[in-house]
């Protein structure tokens, strides 16, 4: 498919589509999807939201630059979904070209309601319990997550086929 052995980097707000995205992306490719929240959780043994209760939060992003590092050395030919907060590795651009799916708060959060598991995908997500500050957040990172990305794609319909199409298009460009 598009790749050429290189990486595509999802990056976006929690609860964005990105996971559903990058597996839609590798389904019908040689392509291996994979997720750095989930590295990070297996590396440790321990959910993300325990590590957050136990550790804080500076611990946690310790891993993720850990596992940033990690993926430029060692993967190729991947879709790697993130946490919402790894745009801020400073080596992200060296691990691949980077997709920010870019939606409205009020739109990720009608998505995460609407989901047959959304208790759970809130549970899990320790920066969303308040939603005054997940907002507040969104707001400072939206032109972060701008700056950063080299392909922007609109995932605000919720159709992963969709945005594997848009991303296709924008990659052959
Ligand atoms: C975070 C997003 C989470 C997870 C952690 C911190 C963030 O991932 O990495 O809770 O800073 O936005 P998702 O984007 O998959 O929810």
């Amino acid at each position: 498919m598009i790749l050429n052995n290189e990486n595509i980097i999802l990056i976006g707000f929690m609860g964005v589509g990105k996971g559903t995205v990058a597996r839609a992306l590798v389904k019908y490719s040689d392509y291996f999807a994979i997720d750095t929240d989930d590295l990070i959780e297996s590396m440790e043994n321990r959910k993300i939201k325990k590590i957050f209760e136990v550790e804080g939060e500076a611990y946690f992003r310790a891993l993720e630059k850990k596992c940033a590092i990690w993926c430029e050395k060692n993967i190729t030919g991947s879709v790697i979904s993130t946490g919402g907060g790894f745009y801020k590795q400073e080596n992200i651009k060296k691990i691949g070209t980077v997709i920010y799916l870019q939606s409205t708060f009020e739109k990720i959060l009608e998505g995460i309601h609407n989901s047959p598991n959304a208790k759970k995908k809130l549970k899990k997500r320790p920066l969303l319990n308040n939603l005054a500050e997940a907002k507040k957040l969104y707001s400072q990172r939206v032109k972060e997550y701008e700056k950063v990305a080299d392909v922007i794609i609109n995932v605000e319909d919720w159709d992963e086929n969709k945005a594997v199409k848009n991303i296709q298009k924008a990659l052959s460009k």
